[in-house]
Protein backbone atom coordinates (compact mmCIF):
# COMPACT_ATOMS: atom_id res chain seq x y z
CA UNK A 1 0.00 0.00 0.00
CA UNK A 2 2.88 1.92 -0.36
CA UNK A 3 3.24 3.41 3.06
CA UNK A 4 6.68 4.14 4.95
CA UNK A 5 6.56 3.87 8.66
CA UNK A 6 6.55 7.02 10.40
CA UNK A 7 7.79 5.99 14.00
CA UNK A 8 11.15 4.38 14.13
CA UNK A 9 14.55 4.85 15.58
CA UNK A 10 15.00 7.60 12.42
CA UNK A 11 12.97 9.78 10.83
CA UNK A 12 11.38 8.71 8.01
CA UNK A 13 12.25 10.84 4.48
CA UNK A 14 16.33 10.98 5.08
CA UNK A 15 17.93 7.30 3.64
CA UNK A 16 14.28 6.96 2.26
CA UNK A 17 14.30 6.03 -1.50
CA UNK A 18 13.89 9.49 -2.89
CA UNK A 19 9.89 10.11 -3.54
CA UNK A 20 8.84 11.74 -6.74
CA UNK A 21 8.19 15.15 -5.19
CA UNK A 22 8.70 17.38 -1.85
CA UNK A 23 7.09 20.41 -0.50
CA UNK A 24 9.51 21.88 1.93
CA UNK A 25 7.93 24.01 4.39
CA UNK A 26 9.87 26.56 7.13
CA UNK A 27 7.57 27.83 10.18
CA UNK A 28 8.52 30.65 12.41
CA UNK A 29 7.37 30.06 15.72
CA UNK A 30 4.74 32.90 17.04
CA UNK A 31 4.04 31.57 20.79
CA UNK A 32 6.56 32.45 23.53
CA UNK A 33 5.13 29.25 25.46
CA UNK A 34 7.36 26.28 25.22
CA UNK A 35 4.35 24.15 26.24
CA UNK A 36 2.67 25.00 22.93
CA UNK A 37 5.84 24.25 21.20
CA UNK A 38 5.21 20.59 22.92
CA UNK A 39 1.95 20.25 22.07
CA UNK A 40 2.35 21.36 18.59
CA UNK A 41 5.19 18.46 18.37
CA UNK A 42 2.75 16.24 19.99
CA UNK A 43 -0.40 16.99 17.47
CA UNK A 44 2.00 17.39 14.61
CA UNK A 45 3.54 13.77 15.14
CA UNK A 46 0.12 12.25 15.56
CA UNK A 47 -1.48 13.56 12.74
CA UNK A 48 1.64 12.90 10.64
CA UNK A 49 1.55 9.23 11.44
CA UNK A 50 -1.93 9.01 10.37
CA UNK A 51 -1.25 10.80 6.86
CA UNK A 52 1.93 8.62 6.11
CA UNK A 53 -0.60 5.83 6.05
CA UNK A 54 -3.07 7.81 4.07
CA UNK A 55 -5.43 8.72 7.20
CA UNK A 56 -7.69 11.42 7.55
CA UNK A 57 -6.25 14.04 10.05
CA UNK A 58 -8.38 13.91 13.05
CA UNK A 59 -11.49 12.55 13.64
CA UNK A 60 -14.68 15.32 12.67
CA UNK A 61 -14.77 14.79 9.18
CA UNK A 62 -18.66 14.19 9.21
CA UNK A 63 -20.25 16.34 10.95
CA UNK A 64 -22.13 18.53 9.01
CA UNK A 65 -22.14 21.37 12.00
CA UNK A 66 -18.61 22.06 12.02
CA UNK A 67 -15.28 22.47 9.35
CA UNK A 68 -13.88 18.89 8.71
CA UNK A 69 -10.66 18.32 10.38
CA UNK A 70 -9.04 16.91 7.40
CA UNK A 71 -9.17 19.34 4.19
CA UNK A 72 -10.14 16.27 2.34
CA UNK A 73 -8.06 16.51 -1.12
CA UNK A 74 -6.03 13.96 -0.40
CA UNK A 75 -9.16 11.05 -0.13
CA UNK A 76 -9.33 8.63 -2.33
CA UNK A 77 -5.70 9.12 -3.07
CA UNK A 78 -2.72 6.27 -1.88
CA UNK A 79 -0.25 7.05 0.98
CA UNK A 80 1.79 7.28 -1.85
CA UNK A 81 5.25 6.39 0.07
CA UNK A 82 4.82 9.82 2.12
CA UNK A 83 7.11 10.75 4.71
CA UNK A 84 6.97 13.61 6.79
CA UNK A 85 10.35 15.12 8.33
CA UNK A 86 10.67 17.51 11.00
CA UNK A 87 13.71 19.47 12.30
CA UNK A 88 14.68 22.57 14.10
CA UNK A 89 16.89 25.60 13.20
CA UNK A 90 19.28 27.82 15.16
CA UNK A 91 16.88 30.50 16.14
CA UNK A 92 14.44 27.80 17.84
CA UNK A 93 17.39 27.97 20.42
CA UNK A 94 17.81 32.10 20.97
CA UNK A 95 15.82 33.66 24.01
CA UNK A 96 12.40 32.87 23.73
CA UNK A 97 12.40 29.58 24.71
CA UNK A 98 15.40 29.55 27.02
CA UNK A 99 16.84 25.91 25.35
CA UNK A 100 19.87 27.83 24.26
CA UNK A 101 22.32 25.28 26.53
CA UNK A 102 20.35 22.52 24.46
CA UNK A 103 21.59 23.62 20.57
CA UNK A 104 24.26 21.59 19.51
CA UNK A 105 27.56 22.57 18.35
CA UNK A 106 27.09 21.05 14.74
CA UNK A 107 24.17 23.58 14.68
CA UNK A 108 26.26 26.07 12.97
CA UNK A 109 25.37 29.02 11.25
CA UNK A 110 25.88 28.58 8.09
CA UNK A 111 28.91 31.10 7.03
CA UNK A 112 28.32 33.32 4.16
CA UNK A 113 30.24 31.88 1.15
CA UNK A 114 31.80 33.73 -2.18
CA UNK A 115 28.67 34.53 -4.65
CA UNK A 116 25.97 34.28 -2.11
CA UNK A 117 22.37 35.86 -3.62
CA UNK A 118 20.62 35.20 -0.14
CA UNK A 119 17.39 36.40 0.03
CA UNK A 120 15.23 36.16 3.01
CA UNK A 121 11.89 35.12 2.06
CA UNK A 122 13.77 31.51 1.12
CA UNK A 123 15.87 31.24 4.14
CA UNK A 124 15.87 30.11 7.61
CA UNK A 125 13.41 29.18 10.03
CA UNK A 126 12.21 28.12 13.25
CA UNK A 127 11.29 24.35 12.12
CA UNK A 128 11.62 23.04 9.23
CA UNK A 129 8.88 20.17 7.96
CA UNK A 130 10.25 18.19 4.37
CA UNK A 131 6.79 16.09 3.09
CA UNK A 132 8.11 13.98 -0.02
CA UNK A 133 5.68 11.78 -1.40
CA UNK A 134 4.92 10.18 -5.02
CA UNK A 135 1.54 12.37 -5.50
CA UNK A 136 2.10 16.75 -4.90
CA UNK A 137 -1.31 16.58 -4.01
CA UNK A 138 -0.65 14.12 -1.43
CA UNK A 139 2.41 16.06 -0.45
CA UNK A 140 0.57 19.62 -0.45
CA UNK A 141 -2.28 18.02 1.80
CA UNK A 142 0.56 17.01 4.27
CA UNK A 143 1.89 21.19 4.57
CA UNK A 144 -1.50 22.28 4.54
CA UNK A 145 -2.86 20.18 7.62
CA UNK A 146 -0.20 20.63 9.17
CA UNK A 147 0.10 24.54 8.98
CA UNK A 148 -3.44 24.44 9.92
CA UNK A 149 -3.12 22.61 12.65
CA UNK A 150 -0.27 24.98 13.82
CA UNK A 151 -2.51 28.44 13.81
CA UNK A 152 -2.14 30.67 17.08
CA UNK A 153 1.50 28.76 17.84
CA UNK A 154 3.32 28.83 14.38
CA UNK A 155 2.76 30.31 10.72
CA UNK A 156 4.61 29.44 7.66
CA UNK A 157 8.32 31.34 6.53
CA UNK A 158 8.77 30.20 3.21
CA UNK A 159 7.49 26.93 1.54
CA UNK A 160 9.20 25.34 -1.97
CA UNK A 161 8.07 22.48 -4.28
CA UNK A 162 10.03 20.45 -5.90
CA UNK A 163 10.06 17.53 -8.50
CA UNK A 164 12.32 14.46 -9.69
CA UNK A 165 11.23 12.61 -12.66
CA UNK A 166 7.59 10.61 -12.10
CA UNK A 167 8.85 7.12 -11.23
CA UNK A 168 6.42 5.98 -13.54
CA UNK A 169 7.91 7.48 -16.71
CA UNK A 170 11.27 6.31 -15.90
CA UNK A 171 12.25 4.23 -19.01
CA UNK A 172 14.82 2.04 -16.63
CA UNK A 173 14.00 1.66 -13.61
CA UNK A 174 16.46 2.92 -11.03
CA UNK A 175 17.98 5.23 -13.26
CA UNK A 176 19.62 8.19 -11.85
CA UNK A 177 17.25 11.17 -12.62
CA UNK A 178 18.95 14.24 -14.19
CA UNK A 179 18.73 17.92 -12.96
CA UNK A 180 17.19 20.70 -15.08
CA UNK A 181 20.80 21.24 -16.58
CA UNK A 182 20.93 17.71 -18.08
CA UNK A 183 23.25 16.05 -15.81
CA UNK A 184 22.69 12.55 -13.74
CA UNK A 185 22.34 14.33 -10.19
CA UNK A 186 22.87 11.71 -7.24
CA UNK A 187 25.20 9.00 -8.88
CA UNK A 188 27.70 9.16 -5.68
CA UNK A 189 26.10 9.39 -2.70
CA UNK A 190 26.83 7.18 0.10
CA UNK A 191 25.05 3.80 0.48
CA UNK A 192 22.01 4.39 2.71
CA UNK A 193 22.00 0.69 3.22
CA UNK A 194 24.98 0.61 4.26
CA UNK A 195 24.16 0.63 8.51
CA UNK A 196 27.90 1.58 9.71
CA UNK A 197 28.42 4.38 6.76
CA UNK A 198 25.14 6.15 8.34
CA UNK A 199 26.26 6.11 11.61
CA UNK A 200 29.79 7.48 10.24
CA UNK A 201 28.17 10.06 7.90
CA UNK A 202 24.27 10.48 8.13
CA UNK A 203 23.02 10.25 11.69
CA UNK A 204 24.34 12.25 15.02
CA UNK A 205 26.02 9.93 17.72
CA UNK A 206 25.50 9.64 21.34
CA UNK A 207 29.00 10.78 21.65
CA UNK A 208 28.67 14.21 19.55
CA UNK A 209 27.73 16.12 22.40
CA UNK A 210 23.85 16.81 22.38
CA UNK A 211 22.04 13.24 23.58
CA UNK A 212 18.24 14.92 22.20
CA UNK A 213 19.69 14.53 18.93
CA UNK A 214 21.13 11.29 18.67
CA UNK A 215 20.07 9.41 15.98
CA UNK A 216 19.12 12.32 13.92
CA UNK A 217 20.93 14.45 11.41
CA UNK A 218 21.67 17.72 10.28
CA UNK A 219 19.68 19.02 7.15
CA UNK A 220 21.17 22.08 5.08
CA UNK A 221 18.53 23.52 2.05
CA UNK A 222 20.24 26.14 -0.48
CA UNK A 223 18.06 27.43 -3.01
CA UNK A 224 19.92 27.64 -6.08
CA UNK A 225 18.55 28.82 -9.44
CA UNK A 226 19.99 27.90 -12.30
CA UNK A 227 20.88 30.33 -15.17
CA UNK A 228 18.94 28.07 -18.18
CA UNK A 229 19.18 30.53 -20.52
CA UNK A 230 23.27 30.25 -20.03
CA UNK A 231 23.41 26.98 -20.32
CA UNK A 232 21.28 26.27 -23.33
CA UNK A 233 23.96 28.36 -25.21
CA UNK A 234 26.58 26.40 -23.68
CA UNK A 235 28.13 23.52 -25.86
CA UNK A 236 28.27 20.41 -25.62
CA UNK A 237 32.31 19.70 -24.27
CA UNK A 238 31.84 22.72 -21.98
CA UNK A 239 28.69 21.52 -20.24
CA UNK A 240 30.82 18.38 -19.77
CA UNK A 241 34.03 19.93 -18.43
CA UNK A 242 31.87 22.16 -15.96
CA UNK A 243 30.72 18.77 -14.70
CA UNK A 244 33.60 16.76 -14.91
CA UNK A 245 31.25 13.84 -16.29
CA UNK A 246 29.56 12.87 -19.64
CA UNK A 247 25.77 14.29 -20.28
CA UNK A 248 24.50 11.25 -21.85
CA UNK A 249 26.12 8.31 -19.55
CA UNK A 250 26.67 10.03 -16.26
CA UNK A 251 30.54 8.77 -16.94
CA UNK A 252 33.00 10.56 -15.11
CA UNK A 253 35.38 12.42 -18.41
CA UNK A 254 37.63 9.64 -19.10
CA UNK A 255 35.66 6.65 -18.29
CA UNK A 256 33.18 4.61 -19.13
CA UNK A 257 30.28 3.85 -16.97
CA UNK A 258 28.21 5.96 -14.76
CA UNK A 259 29.41 4.30 -11.51
CA UNK A 260 33.11 4.35 -12.21
CA UNK A 261 35.59 5.89 -10.21
CA UNK A 262 36.54 9.50 -10.80
CA UNK A 263 40.10 9.00 -12.66
CA UNK A 264 41.15 12.28 -10.98
CA UNK A 265 45.13 11.21 -11.72
CA UNK A 266 44.40 11.17 -15.60
CA UNK A 267 45.53 13.77 -17.53
CA UNK A 268 45.53 14.45 -21.36
CA UNK A 269 48.47 14.89 -24.03
CA UNK A 270 49.54 18.29 -23.14
CA UNK A 271 48.86 17.85 -19.22
CA UNK A 272 45.95 19.03 -17.91
CA UNK A 273 43.46 16.89 -15.74
CA UNK A 274 40.74 14.95 -17.69
CA UNK A 275 38.69 16.19 -14.98
CA UNK A 276 39.01 19.75 -14.93
CA UNK A 277 40.56 20.94 -11.57
CA UNK A 278 37.25 23.79 -11.36
CA UNK A 279 34.98 21.20 -12.17
CA UNK A 280 32.15 20.36 -9.79
CA UNK A 281 32.87 16.82 -9.79
CA UNK A 282 36.83 17.10 -9.01
CA UNK A 283 35.68 20.30 -6.24
CA UNK A 284 32.78 18.50 -4.66
CA UNK A 285 35.03 15.25 -4.03
CA UNK A 286 38.09 17.41 -2.64
CA UNK A 287 40.26 14.51 -1.04
CA UNK A 288 36.86 12.06 -1.05
CA UNK A 289 36.72 12.45 3.04
CA UNK A 290 33.79 14.62 3.09
CA UNK A 291 30.63 13.03 2.33
CA UNK A 292 26.81 14.05 1.94
CA UNK A 293 23.85 12.68 1.62
CA UNK A 294 22.37 14.81 -1.03
CA UNK A 295 18.07 14.45 -1.25
CA UNK A 296 17.70 17.44 -3.71
CA UNK A 297 14.93 18.33 -6.46
CA UNK A 298 14.29 20.36 -9.13
CA UNK A 299 12.18 23.47 -8.62
CA UNK A 300 10.13 26.12 -11.37
CA UNK A 301 8.50 28.81 -9.90
CA UNK A 302 7.27 31.14 -12.62
CA UNK A 303 9.22 33.59 -13.95
CA UNK A 304 11.59 36.09 -12.63
CA UNK A 305 9.83 39.60 -13.79
CA UNK A 306 12.85 41.18 -13.38
CA UNK A 307 14.25 39.41 -16.19
CA UNK A 308 11.31 37.91 -17.80
CA UNK A 309 13.32 34.47 -17.32
CA UNK A 310 12.76 31.02 -15.52
CA UNK A 311 13.10 31.01 -11.77
CA UNK A 312 13.74 27.36 -11.80
CA UNK A 313 16.64 25.29 -10.46
CA UNK A 314 17.73 22.69 -7.95
CA UNK A 315 16.33 22.64 -4.27
CA UNK A 316 19.74 21.34 -2.74
CA UNK A 317 19.25 19.11 -0.15
CA UNK A 318 21.90 17.49 2.23
CA UNK A 319 21.85 15.32 5.41
CA UNK A 320 25.06 14.65 7.67
CA UNK A 321 26.10 14.33 10.79
CA UNK A 322 28.47 17.33 11.51
CA UNK A 323 27.91 20.07 8.86
CA UNK A 324 31.00 21.85 10.20
CA UNK A 325 32.96 18.67 8.99
CA UNK A 326 30.60 18.37 5.44
CA UNK A 327 28.48 20.67 3.97
CA UNK A 328 30.68 23.69 5.02
CA UNK A 329 34.11 23.31 3.54
CA UNK A 330 33.02 21.64 0.24
CA UNK A 331 30.28 24.38 -0.43
CA UNK A 332 33.36 26.86 0.80
CA UNK A 333 35.61 24.84 -1.99
CA UNK A 334 32.28 24.96 -4.70
CA UNK A 335 31.92 28.84 -3.64
CA UNK A 336 35.48 29.97 -4.81
CA UNK A 337 36.34 28.01 -7.73
CA UNK A 338 33.41 25.94 -8.94
CA UNK A 339 32.79 26.05 -13.06
CA UNK A 340 29.39 25.79 -12.82
CA UNK A 341 29.18 29.31 -10.41
CA UNK A 342 28.60 30.78 -14.04
CA UNK A 343 25.07 29.30 -14.45
CA UNK A 344 23.60 28.95 -10.40
CA UNK A 345 22.98 31.38 -8.11
CA UNK A 346 22.01 30.57 -4.73
CA UNK A 347 19.09 32.44 -3.63
CA UNK A 348 17.98 30.69 -0.39
CA UNK A 349 20.05 28.67 2.70
CA UNK A 350 18.77 27.61 5.77
CA UNK A 351 20.15 24.48 8.41
CA UNK A 352 18.09 22.55 10.73
CA UNK A 353 18.67 19.71 13.35
CA UNK A 354 16.14 16.91 12.42
CA UNK A 355 15.05 14.80 15.15
CA UNK A 356 15.58 10.78 15.91
CA UNK A 357 12.45 9.25 15.04
CA UNK A 358 9.41 9.09 17.36
CA UNK A 359 8.20 5.73 19.04
CA UNK A 360 4.55 4.88 19.02
CA UNK A 361 3.33 6.73 22.16
CA UNK A 362 6.16 9.65 21.78
CA UNK A 363 6.81 12.63 20.14
CA UNK A 364 9.25 14.27 17.60
CA UNK A 365 11.79 16.31 19.30
CA UNK A 366 10.78 14.87 22.99
CA UNK A 367 14.37 15.00 24.21
CA UNK A 368 14.15 18.80 23.95
CA UNK A 369 11.45 19.28 26.53
C1 LIG B 1 28.00 15.71 -7.79
C2 LIG B 1 24.92 18.76 -9.90
C3 LIG B 1 25.30 21.80 -6.12
C4 LIG B 1 27.86 18.42 -3.79
C5 LIG B 1 27.17 16.29 -8.70
C6 LIG B 1 26.90 15.79 -10.04
C7 LIG B 1 26.04 16.64 -10.61
C8 LIG B 1 25.76 17.69 -9.66
C9 LIG B 1 25.43 16.53 -12.01
C10 LIG B 1 27.52 14.54 -10.67
C11 LIG B 1 26.70 13.31 -10.49
C12 LIG B 1 26.54 12.87 -9.07
O1 LIG B 1 27.45 12.33 -8.42
O2 LIG B 1 25.45 13.12 -8.56
C13 LIG B 1 24.78 19.86 -9.06
C14 LIG B 1 24.05 21.06 -9.40
C15 LIG B 1 24.15 21.91 -8.35
C16 LIG B 1 24.97 21.25 -7.34
C17 LIG B 1 23.28 21.26 -10.69
C18 LIG B 1 23.59 23.29 -8.16
C19 LIG B 1 22.57 23.76 -8.86
C20 LIG B 1 26.02 21.14 -5.15
C21 LIG B 1 26.31 21.67 -3.84
C22 LIG B 1 27.03 20.71 -3.18
C23 LIG B 1 27.20 19.59 -4.10
C24 LIG B 1 25.87 23.03 -3.31
C25 LIG B 1 27.59 20.71 -1.77
C26 LIG B 1 28.07 21.76 -1.16
C27 LIG B 1 28.09 17.39 -4.66
C28 LIG B 1 28.83 16.18 -4.31
C29 LIG B 1 28.89 15.41 -5.46
C30 LIG B 1 28.17 16.15 -6.50
C31 LIG B 1 29.39 15.84 -2.94
C32 LIG B 1 29.58 14.06 -5.63
C33 LIG B 1 31.05 14.27 -5.84
C34 LIG B 1 31.84 12.97 -5.97
O3 LIG B 1 31.89 12.44 -7.09
O4 LIG B 1 32.41 12.54 -4.97
N1 LIG B 1 26.46 17.46 -8.50
N2 LIG B 1 25.32 20.02 -7.82
N3 LIG B 1 26.58 19.89 -5.26
N4 LIG B 1 27.73 17.34 -5.97
FE1 LIG B 1 26.57 18.69 -6.92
Amino acid sequence: EEIVPFYGTHQAGIITPAQDYICLAAFDLTTTKLSAVKELFQKWTLESARMSTGEFVGTENTNPNIPPTDTGEAAGLSPSRTTITFGVGPTFFDHRFGLASKRPAALADIPPFAGDNLRPEWSGGDICVQVCADDMQVAFHAIRNLTRLARGTAVLRWTQEGFQRAGKSARTKDETPRNLLGFKDGTVNPDTKDANKMNQTVWAQSSDGAPWITNGSYLVVRRIRMRIEVWDRTILSEQEATFGRYRDSGAPLGAVNEFDKLPLDQKDSSGKSIIPDRSHVRLSHGDGSEEILRRGYSYSSGVDHKTGQLDAGLLFICYQRDPRKQFIPMQKRLAQSDKLNEYISHNGSAIFACFAGAKQGGYIGEGLF
